[in-house]
Parts: structure tokens; C-alpha cells; sequence
């Protein structure tokens, strides 16, 4: 059966790990989103389509959100779940390498989901050739790419809705400390190869000066994105058309709230059509007050986080058939 060109890039990404947003092409994102797209709107009855294949959830850090979504996309598509919630209940509780641990994931799995403080972690398992997909679910400072996909395709629905308020492309403020920051990290990486349209500017809003790093200083010049940098938030916040903010940073291998000082509430001076993404867990610099607000688009990453998984475990298990013969039967009605 002939598959429509938007998710046919999906067959490319069979077999292959997520670790970084690099590992996709702009084709390959905008094919993911296609499916996450087509599952959300529930005309795809998918059900079982990976029955008999296990998924294994290995977070040794805690998670609300990614964790159990993508438990429940594997649930819903019919995988068996195998899951680590809780790292002193494995031998590495009593000191078993993370390289040996790495070592047997390919017997017990066919796809393997991974959070870990250290952001080498990644690397360290693939090194001892990990032939099953790997998903990088958040890896210390270094990428949480598969938060990126939701971040991305929530924004950019925002900005493709027909609405003559909404401007061509954003100013995006970014309130953080984006080197310490995985979930920043990754939206930022991913808006600079895939979303550049939809960007006309960027200030960073830090109290530390040096907020970026060299990977992504050279992925926004690569991109031609002008940036500035801003201390005081209420001077620049009412010229933002999306604010993404988070305050939990890795300092020292240990999680702490930092840019403390600087926080969202229903009295901040933001544009009346601005959004606000925040990948959550939040703390005090995102108040409530904000959530039944039109501002609040942070509760829609977190909605997302389970057709976008759906979609990236049908593709790593090269098993698209389902979606593409609803699609065709959608397009012939
Ligand atoms: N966004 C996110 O990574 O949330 P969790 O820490 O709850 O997984």
C-alpha cells in the first residue's frame, strides 16, 4: 500500500536511537509530528501494533511525565512494559557498572528508555554497541529530546493557527540558565535546525551572563538567530510572543532551583496573545495563577507527551503500516 509522503520519512528512523535532537532530520521531525498529529485526532484505531515487543523504562532519576508517558504509549499500542523506577532495586544499587548494566539491555528489550543524572550515560551505553533503540529521556545537562518534540509541535501549532494576532515568526524569550538546562537545551537545538521560520529573535533572560554554551552559541549563530541577553525581566517581558522558562539546574551532579529570581505569575506584564512553555516539573518561578489562562500552553506539552512517543516507538519498531493505511482511508473519504 502506498504511504503518503509525509510519514514515508518514518520508515527511515526504524531501528535507529534518539540521544540527541541531531538524530533527526527536519523531515524525519515533521513525519513524527504527522503521526503524533493523526493519533491525537483519533481517527488511527491503533491498538496492538507492538504487542509482543517489550519496552524497558530505566530512570535513575525521577520523573513524573516522561516516564509514565511513555509507558502509556507502550500500553497503548500493545508492548509489555519492563520498568526501573527506582535504581536501588537493580544490581547498580549494589555496585554494578552502568557499562555492564548497559551490556544486557539488548536481551531483555527492544526498545530502551533511559533518564540519568550524568549526561555521559548515553554515551557510555551505546559504546558496548547496543544493537536496540535507545531514547535518551533525559540525560544530566547534556539533551531531553523527546521533550523537544512535544515543545516543538505544541508551539508550532500555536504559530500556524490562523489567527491574525499571531505574528509570522516570535520573539522568544527564554528565562533560564540554558547550559544547565536538558529540556532548554534540546527546544533550543531543535528551533535552530527545524524551526528557524518560525524565529525572529531571542533574548535570554539569566542571571548568569555566560547562560549558553558552546554548542549552543554555535547552533544559534549557524542559524542566524539574533539574540540579546536581559537582567531585568519586566523590561523585556511584555515584548515576548512565547517565554519558555524552567529554574531546575544541575549544579554539581545535584538538581537546585536556580534563576530564582525571576518568576511568572497572573501580575507579570506579558503581550495579552503570549504563551508560556515550561517542560515541569515547575516550582515557585511558575505560578498557578497562570494555568487558566490563555498563556498557559504548558499543559499541552505535557498533553502531548503521549501520541508523540506513540509515534517514535511505531517508527523505531519500523512498524508504520497502521498509520498509513488509516491515513490512506482518511484521505479517500
Ligand atoms: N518534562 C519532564 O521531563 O518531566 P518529568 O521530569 O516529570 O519526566
Amino acid at each position: 500500500m502506498p504511504i503518503s509522503e509525509q510519514l514515508r520519512a518514518l520508515e527511515k528512523i526504524a531501528g535507529r536511537s534518539l540521544c540527541t535532537v541531531s538524530d533527526l532530520s527536519g523531515e524525519e521531525v515533521d513525519a513524527v509530528f504527522h503521526a503524533a498529529r493523526l493519533i491525537a485526532s483519533g481517527t488511527v484505531p491503533l491498538a496492538d501494533e507492538l504487542r509482543g515487543r517489550v519496552v524497558l523504562t530505566a530512570f535513575f532519576e525521577p520523573s513524573t511525565r516522561t516516564r509514565l508517558s511513555f509507558e502509556s504509549a507502550a500500553a497503548r499500542l500493545g508492548a509489555g512494559v519492563i520498568s526501573i523506577a527506582d535504581v536501588s532495586s537493580t544490581a547498580i544499587g549494589k555496585g554494578e557498572s552502568i557499562s555492564d548494566f548497559g551490556r544486557m539491555l539488548d536481551s531483555y528489550a527492544d526498545v530502551i528508555v533511559v533518564r540519568h543524572a550524568q549526561a555521559g550515560v548515553i554515551d557510555e551505553i551505546r559504546a558496548h554497541g547496543l544493537g536496540k533503540p535507545l531514547m535518551n529521556a533525559g540525560n544530566g545537562w547534556g539533551e531531553h529530546p523527546t521533550q523537544a518534540l512535544c515543545d516543538w509541535l505544541v508551539l508550532e501549532d500555536w504559530m500556524r493557527r490562523e489567527d491574525a494576532a499571531r505574528p509570522a515568526a516570535m520573539r522568544l524569550g527564554i528565562i533560564g540558565i540554558p547550559r544547565r538546562m536538558r529540556s532548554i537545551r534540546s527546544f533550543l537545538l531543535l528551533g535552530c535546525a527545524r524551526f528557524r521560520d518560525l524565529i525572529r529573535d531571542m533574548t535570554f533572560v539569566s542571571s548568569e551572563p555566560d547562560c549558553l554554551d558552546r554548542e549552543l552559541a554555535a547552533a544559534l549563530a549557524e542559524a542566524g538567530i539574533p539574540i540579546a541577553f536581559e537582567r531585568d525581566l519586566d523590561r523585556v517581558v511584555g515584548e515576548f510572543d512565547a517565554v519558555y522558562i524552567n529554574s531546575l539546574a544541575l549544579r554539581d551532579g545535584h538538581y537546585v532551583a536556580e534563576n530564582a529570581e525571576y518568576r511568572l505569575d497572573g501580575g507579570t506584564p506579558l503581550k495579552r496573545e503570549a504563551v508560556i512553555l515550561h517542560p515541569l516539573a515547575r516550582g515557585a518561578e511558575l505560578s498557578s495563577d497562570l494555568d487558566n489562562t490563555r498563556h498557559n500552553l504548558y499543559f499541552k506539552q505535557a498533553e502531548w507527551a503521549v501520541p508523540v512517543r506513540q509515534a517514535l516507538l511505531l517508527a523505531v519498531c519500523g512498524q508504520i503500516d497502521a498509520l498509513a493505511e488509516a491515513y490512506s482511508a482518511s484521505s479517500r473519504r
